[in-house]
């Protein structure tokens, strides 16, 4: 999606995607946080107090339904963004990111002012600023920023910084606050530092999501539940293509629509259209502006879609969740109209070459497909998105594969 929301930590290339550090516990973790801590004392001449993570995330259904009070199921990818930190006292903020060259960009917190930063560091930036802004008692840190989150993929590489800066700052200023207050502190950053009219479900999925397993999110009361989402024991995989098409979500287009589900839940005397149940909708169409049609009709059928999502992952049948997400899609792409010409050859040619389900992921105008294929069929399935993004003339898709991971952790 977008270039600069997520280019959050610098890096303009585009990561054709290795491996990600593992799910958290494994070794691989641990020497990431061991290169992170070093680069941290190369860079400032003293240890870090510690190193944290964040993952990037997919969602698997519930799309544009966080700004409408509603429902989603996102999982965090194995890869993350990870924030080497020291308390300072004099109120100084420091940061390094390794994708962007040698600069430090220092700051004063006292200072920090929305419009006043810009590029990757409105992210950690902002996130310190919303702290203070919630009257938090915070100070300075100096912070160095490493991540294997794609960029401009529509992975929440700006939600995953947001997170490991604010799970960091919890920690070095004993601030106790539950992960649903950090993800609304990072909302905040984006929303009012950042200037994106974003949701709470990317920073809700990076800081709560766990191993192995889906989140069931109300993006209302921000109760959640992880639901089992084992994709090995139903020999499956989720494939993320990511169509290298970027789009920038502080453009217009997103709050536009944002703007259209609040006008149309006004229209309807509901105080957001999370509470217009399905057996009203087709009476609640018949009372509204057309241009509000597709978009009511949109929301309030993905809701339900997660509802029926959770509830086979939860019975362990796995498999049913394809119908579901080419279901999500066809609504993404006719009704809300999100979709672009690669989500959806993605999705057609991963569908055709044996998927039981794809759909565009995220706020969409881009940005990554996912599918849902039997292990056995990846590669084919890969091969054959590929194949045919070659003959439509567009750039070539990365793919990786999603691995259901913990959310945002202190590695050291
Ligand atoms: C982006 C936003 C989220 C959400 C999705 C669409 O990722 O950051 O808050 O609205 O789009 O579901």
């Amino acid at each position: 999606m977008s270039t600069d929301r997520d280019t959050a930590t610098g890096s303009d290339r585009h990561t054709e995607h290795a491996p990600g550090p593992g799910t958290g516990t494994g070794t691989g973790t641990d020497q990431a946080a061991a290169r992170s801590a070093r680069a941290f004392g190369a860079l400032y001449g003293v240890p870090p107090d510690g190193v944290w993570s964040a993952p990037g995330r997919v969602n698997v259904i519930g799309e544009h339904t966080d700004y409408n009070d509603g429902f989603a199921l996102p999982m965090a990818l194995p890869q993350t963004t990870r924030v080497a930190a020291r308390r300072r006292d004099d109120g100084v903020l420091r940061l390094h990111s390794a994708l962007d060259g040698g600069r430090v960009t220092e700051l004063r917190v006292a200072d920090l002012t929305p419009g006043a930063v810009t590029g990757w560091a409105r992210y950690p930036a902002g996130t310190v600023w919303a702290l203070a802004e919630a009257g938090h008692p915070v100070g300075g840190a100096d912070l160095h920023i490493d991540s294997t989150v794609p960029t401009g993929a529509g992975l929440s590489s700006s939600a995953a910084l947001e997170c490991a800066v604010a799970v960091a700052y919890d920690d070095l200023y004993g601030l106790g606050l539950s992960r649903p207050a950090l993800a609304r502190i990072a909302q905040r950053a984006e929303n009012g530092f950042a200037g994106v009219p974003c949701g709470i479900m990317d920073q809700m999925a990076s800081l709560c999501c766990a191993e192995g397993a889906a989140l069931h999110l109300d993006s209302r009361t921000l109760e959640h539940h992880q639901v089992p989402f084992d994709l090995a024991a139903h020999d499956l995989a989720l494939l993320v293509l990511d169509t290298r098409v970027q789009h920038d979500l502080g453009d217009g287009a997103y709050a536009a629509l944002r703007a259209g589900c609040e006008r149309a839940a006004g229209l309807l005397g509901l105080p957001a259209l999370r509470d217009l149940p399905a057996d009203r909708l087709r009476e609640a169409l018949g009372a509204l502006p057309a241009e509000a049609v597709p978009l009511v009709r949109h929301v309030v059928t993905e809701n339900a879609r997660v509802t029926e999502a959770a509830a086979r992952l939860a019975a362990g049948d796995t498999p049913a969740l394809g119908p579901l997400l080419t279901a999500g899609h066809a609504s993404l792409r006719d009704d809300f109209r999100v979709s672009c010409a690669e989500t959806d050859l993605a999705v057609d040619a991963a569908l055709a070459a044996g998927a039981l389900g794809a759909r565009m992921t995220g706020g969409g105008f881009g940005g990554s497909v996912i599918a849902l294929v039997p292990a056995a069929l990846a590669d084919p399935v890969a091969a054959a998105v590929t194949a045919a993004f070659t003959r439509a003339g567009h750039h070539r898709p990365s793919v990786l594969t999603a691995v259901p991971s913990r959310g945002a952790a202190r590695l050291c």
